[in-house]
């Protein structure tokens, strides 16, 4: 790559790179200015500030899906409405799921219950505590048909909580305000929770819908204030006098958790990229320009010259190898254009030996997709692209996706994409995320098109095949985008293609809380 067009990328990706860090400040600012200085107003802490005092003071939080619902619903749900997130609690990676009441009264729209059930999910494959620190009116009713009757709705939410208490992994609710209807049971299914005084309040039903329904006059304090419910109902066990109080409570908690042991896995001293992870600005190609090889990518997210390959010279549009990253053993699964039988073979080998010897692995996905063509078919790529998605699916050993390009037909699913359930899956800035590219998709729809016409003796206008491939590629560009992807919980964040290493060095570290299992395998095609 030249020297010209590595500074074109430079700057191509740190403007895209920006562009993230300025939508993310935007959605990290919650509700509306009117909303938040009310909510301070009432001695409330705002639910980042919240985060900020619960965890370790100067460790890192992992902010999961910041931009979720970005884009709908006119805007109004930054963030979804909810902070998710990994954090350490004397040392331990716990899961911390927060309401911000500064978003609708903290309610819960379609994506703000996919966000909270993911975190649930993430905590309970990596064996975390959860944190639900709680301040919210329940479901956002003009939705209800979006949030209330399917297996993935809310009620889900508590079914996780019981779940997860029964396999060991601590729930801890922190009652911050209200907790209404199906929202009373995060408090009620927890194994702890606080409640501070004068501002929480958990009942099914609030004062205007008990009148309606019984006729009973009663007042918020009186039906499930924080006394009533830590000296009358025992719904709640610890009475705070405030926020900070209640995170004080909650962090002396976990000083009397029994400690988990982790996962052993081989590690040695972690050492920086050979080169600065900075330079992947310059490496990432503008788009539709091609790739340079991803051993350089590689080369500036994993430790200093830690790189062994595999394979190196067989089946060389998928890059394999082992390798280090802050320090841990890692096995790297890399796209270096499209997958053909070999490198569908060579990635099978390559992900059974990383679940044979206990070394998580890292995807980096960059596909358009498995090879096409009469040659390939008869040579069975079917079945040998069917062997790597079949040694992935029976992994047991952790795995994780960065989509650092494209992302493109059964090539997602080889490579790890979201149905293969990585522990953890990011997005670069610069990714495309569809079943195939723009123009592809276009060009299929416009031939079945002109062969329809034909069949019926008729002809399609020149005209007509514009209007269509311009409509299809113009669907393709908005829907591709990571941040369509992102609003909709496809992947757990986009991520700045500088903090690559950083992010995976913390998933790793949080995934070793829960103990490799042996991988079985089912039967290989042959
Ligand atoms: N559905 C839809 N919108 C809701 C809502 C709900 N369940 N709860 C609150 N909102 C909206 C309000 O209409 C308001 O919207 P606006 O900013 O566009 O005017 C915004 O959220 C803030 O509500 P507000 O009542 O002003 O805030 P608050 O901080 O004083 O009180 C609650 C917050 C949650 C305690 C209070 O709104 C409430 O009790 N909501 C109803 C809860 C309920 O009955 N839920 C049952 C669902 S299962």
């Amino acid at each position: 790559m030249d020297t010209k067009t590595k500074q074109n990328n430079e700057i191509i990706n740190k403007a895209l790179a920006n562009e993230l860090l300025q939508q993310i400040r935007e959605a990290a600012l919650g509700g509306p200015k009117k909303q938040r200085e009310r909510h301070v107003g009432r001695g409330k802490l705002l639910v980042r500030d919240r985060i900020d005092r619960l965890i370790d003071a100067n460790t890192p939080f992992l902010v999961l899906s910041q931009l979720a619902a970005n884009g709908q619903y006119n805007d109004e749900f930054p963030s979804a409405g909810i902070v998710t997130g990994i954090g350490l609690i004397h040392g331990r990676e716990v899961m911390i799921v927060a309401n911000d009441a500064t978003v609708k009264g903290g309610t819960y729209v379609h994506e703000t219950i996919k966000k909270h059930l993911r975190a649930q999910e993430i905590a309970e494959t990596n064996h975390l505590p959860s944190v639900y620190m709680v301040d919210s009116g329940g479901i956002f009713l003009p939705e209800q048909a979006n949030v209330f009757g399917d297996k993935d709705d809310f009620g889900r939410i508590f079914f996780n909580q019981a779940r997860m208490s029964a396999a060991g992994l601590p729930q801890i609710a922190i009652v911050m305000g209200s907790c209404t209807a199906g929202g009373a049971y995060v408090p009620a299914m927890s194994d702890e929770t606080i409640i501070v005084r004068n501002q929480g309040t958990i009942y099914l039903a609030g004062p205007p819908l008990v009148k309606a329904a019984t006729g009973e006059v009663v007042t918020e304090e009186e039906l499930g204030g924080a006394e009533v419910h830590t000296s009358i109902s025992g719904v709640a066990d610890h009475l705070a006098e405030n926020d900070d109080h209640a995170l004080e409570i909650c962090r002396d908690i976990f000083r009397h958790l029994p400690q988990n042991v982790k996962q052993s896995l081989h590690r040695e001293e972690s050492l920086l990229p050979k080169f600065s992870t900075q330079e992947l600005y310059q490496l990432i190609p503008e788009a539709n320009k091609p790739w340079p090889d991803v051993s350089l990518i590689i080369e500036r997210i994993v430790d200093k010259e830690s790189f062994r390959s595999f394979k190196e010279n067989y089946g060389k549009s998928l890059v394999t190898g082992f390798a280090r990253l802050h320090g841990y053993e890692v096995g790297i699964i890399a796209n270096n254009g499209i997958l053909f039988s070999e490198s569908a073979l060579k990635g099978t080998h390559f992900i059974q030996m990383c679940n044979s010897r206990g070394i998580p692995m890292i995807f980096l996905q960059n596909i358009s997709g498995f090879m096409v063509g009469k040659e390939y078919e008869q040579r069975g790529i079917a079945k040998d692209g069917a062997k790597m998605v079949h040694a992935l699916a029976n992994s047991t050993v952790p795995f994780f996706t960065v989509i650092i390009g494209g992302s493109h037909g059964a090539g997602n699913y080889a490579m790890a994409g979201r149905a293969y359930e990585p522990r953890f899956l990011f997005m670069w800035p610069n990714a495309r995320i569809s079943v195939m590219g723009a123009k592809q998709a276009a060009q299929v729809l416009c031939t079945l098109k002109k062969d329809q016409a034909a069949a019926k003796g008729e002809s399609v206008s020149d005209e007509e095949l514009k209007r269509i491939e311009e409509g299809i590629i113009t669907q393709y560009e908005k829907e591709g985008s990571p941040y369509y992807s992102t609003s909709r919980l496809w992947d757990d964040g986009v991520i700045d293609p500088a903090q690559t290493r950083d992010v995976l060095g913390m998933v790793l570290e949080t995934s070793l809380n829960a103990p490799f299992e042996k991988a079985k395998y089912g039967i290989f095609r042959m």
